[in-house]
Formats: structure tokens, C-alpha cells, sequence
């Protein structure tokens, strides 16, 4: 396990204008100090990640959004009241202060407010926010664990804390109160039922790529190199096939490997086991995986806007 020497020494690279990957409830985020766009840049540098996909912003504190945006509507107050610290983002207005290579140019900035400690640690201790995203190679699976941020950089990321497997297992929920209506750019963690429990109805973004609300809500995204296809259909005779299920399969015929993501069919099991599960049959040199589709319901919203750009062409 991480001590807190080594989370301070963690805080000492951001401060130095470094990089840091660390655990956070979700998925292990890539961090640098996000007042410092030279170090900001460096993410984009080390992902592959294309300078139109903007970061989030992560802080302890809700008092501390207010140093980030313009204005806090009482929606997004509700919301942060209700679920930080936690897998949720919040898109609003931008301060001055926030580099425009954190929003990709954009107006708004993303903000979110972590629940692991080792995370917590590191941003009390960095005295800044920190922008992190996901630490895997553009458009790649990503990280649940400090080994998968390991195989993705190997000696180019000197600086991961480990903190074990992540316990939500998919990433922040991504909502927007840039415009009237509060608006999903991105499921994830926290359900829409419980976004709309607290502020009533979200609006649901139809993820256009040519115009994306969220950038990074690319078409094609946490894929495997192995072809992903989400279907109930069965193996093709003669390939070596994976299969991913919610629960026990009905048959298994055909398939050389298989992953249950949850023995009992619980959703939020599946959540935390989908990103590991998808890299071990990515492994297998398989000639593809079959997903079977799970209910979208809860976080079954966030695991099949996962399978389903993991499947897209
Ligand atoms: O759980 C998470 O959110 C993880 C951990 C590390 O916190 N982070 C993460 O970051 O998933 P990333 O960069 O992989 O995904 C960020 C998402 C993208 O879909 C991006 O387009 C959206 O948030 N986003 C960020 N800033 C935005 C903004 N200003 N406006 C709209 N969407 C934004
Ligand atoms: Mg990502």
C-alpha cells in the first residue's frame, strides 16, 4: 500500500510541474497540476490524446469549485451537495485562472471531486487541482488498476501510486449546466435515476461526433485491439471467440474463454470487473469477444456506452 511519504513526494512532481498517476474510486487518472498549462500539456503529450478532447479538473472541496467557474447554479449545487465525493463532473462556466489546454479551448471546464483517499491526499498535499484523465493511451481501455497504467507507459511514466483495484470500476458521470436544462454528456458512476432524484429530469445528449457537447465522447473509445462485437448471436464455427456476460451465461457453446463480469447479475459488480475483464480477453490473441448486452438500467447505462463504443467500427 501507498504511505503518506510517498504521496507527498507524489504532490511534490505535480507541484514541480510533473505527472502522477493515481487511484481514484473510478478509474486511475494521468494528473499534473491543472493551473500550469506547460505541465497540462504533457498529458496530451504522453496519452496521444488529441488537443480537442478537453481534462477534468479535480479538487477536495466543494468550496473550491467556486475558484474554478463563474457561477454555480443551484442545480449543480444540489448535485454536488448530493454526490461529491464522488464518480460525478460538472461542466460550467470557467475562471481565468483555468488554462484554455484543460478545456480544449473551450468555455466550460469540467470539474470533479474524488472519494479515494490516496487521491484526496495527493490534491491536499499538490495544493492545487489537479487535471487528470484516464491513464491509458488514446481511445485505449482504461485503468483499474496500477499494473494496467504500467503496461500502457512503461518507463515513459516513472510516478504511480498504487492503490489496488478501483471500486466503481467505470468512470465519472459527466453532466453539464451550461445551457437551461441540465444535460448527461456521459454516464458513469452515479446513475441518471439518481442525478434526476435530486434535480428532476436530465437531458440526454445524442452523442454527435461531428459536434460532440463532451469531446470526448468520441464513437470509437475503451476499445480492446481484439474486435468487440455486442451481440446475443453465437459464435462463428472455426474462430477462437471470447465471451463477456452480466451473469452466468445460458451457453457457453463455442466460446474458448469467458468472462462473467458478476456471478449474482449485480450491475454495479459488472461496472467494477468490465475494464480488467475486456483487458484479460484482449490478451488471448482471440479473433474477437462478444459482449452480451445488459440491462440499461442504473449503471447498465455506463456499461453499455462503454461496450458500445468499444464495439464501434
Ligand atoms: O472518472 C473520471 O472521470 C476519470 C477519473 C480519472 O477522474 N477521468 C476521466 O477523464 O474519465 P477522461 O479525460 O478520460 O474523460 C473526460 C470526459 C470526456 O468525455 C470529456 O469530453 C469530458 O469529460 N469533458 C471534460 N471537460 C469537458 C468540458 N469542458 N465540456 C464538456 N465535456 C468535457
Ligand atoms: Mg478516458
Amino acid at each position: 500500500m501507498v504511505t503518506d511519504e510517498e504521496i507527498a513526494s507524489a504532490a511534490e512532481v505535480i507541484r514541480r510541474g510533473g505527472l502522477v498517476a493515481f487511484p481514484t474510486e473510478t478509474v486511475y487518472g494521468l494528473g499534473a497540476n491543472a493551473l500550469d498549462a506547460d505541465a497540462v500539456a504533457q498529458i496530451f503529450e504522453l496519452k496521444g490524446r488529441p488537443r480537442f478532447d478537453p481534462l477534468i479538473v479535480h479538487i477536495t472541496r466543494a468550496e473550491d469549485l467556486e475558484s474554478l467557474v463563474e457561477d454555480v447554479p443551484a442545480a449543480a449545487r444540489k448535485l454536488v451537495a448530493k454526490f461529491w465525493p464522488g464518480p460525478l463532473s460538472v461542466v460550467l462556466p470557467k475562471r481565468e485562472c483555468v488554462p484554455d489546454i484543460v478545456t480544449a479551448g473551450l468555455a466550460n471546464v469540467a470539474v470533479r471531486c474524488p472519494a479515494h483517499p490516496i487521491a484526496r491526499r495527493l490534491i491536499e498535499l499538490a495544493g492545487v487541482p489537479i487535471a487528470a484523465p484516464s491513464a491509458n493511451v488514446f481511445c485505449a481501455v482504461s485503468p483499474t488498476t496500477a499494473q494496467h497504467v504500467r503496461d500502457q507507459f512503461a518507463e515513459r511514466l516513472t510516478h504511480i501510486l498504487d492503490g489496488g483495484p478501483c471500486q466503481v470500476g467505470v468512470e465519472s458521470t459527466v453532466v453539464s449546466f451550461v445551457d437551461d436544462v441540465p444535460t448527461l454528456l456521459r454516464p458513469g458512476g452515479v446513475t441518471a435515476e439518481e442525478i434526476e432524484q435530486v434535480i428532476g429530469t436530465l437531458r440526454i445528449s445524442e452523442g454527435d461526433a461531428s459536434q460532440p457537447a463532451s469531446p470526448g465522447q468520441l464513437p470509437k473509445h475503451y476499445a480492446p485491439t481484439t474486435p468487440l462485437e455486442l451481440s446475443t448471436d453465437a459464435p462463428r464455427p472455426g474462430l477462437r471467440v471470447g465471451l463477456m456476460t452480466l451473469g452466468k451465461p445460458e451457453s457457453v457453446e463455442g466460446f474458448a474463454v469467458i468472462e462473467v463480469l458478476s456471478q449474482r447479475g449485480s450491475l454495479r459488480e459488472a461496472a467494477a470487473n468490465l475494464f480488467a475483464a475486456m483487458r484479460r480477453l484482449d490478451a488471448m490473441g482471440l479473433d474477437y469477444i462478444v459482449a452480451r448486452p445488459v440491462p440499461e438500467e442504473g449503471l447498465g447505462h455506463a456499461i453499455m456506452d462503454r461496450l458500445s463504443r468499444a464495439a464501434a467500427k
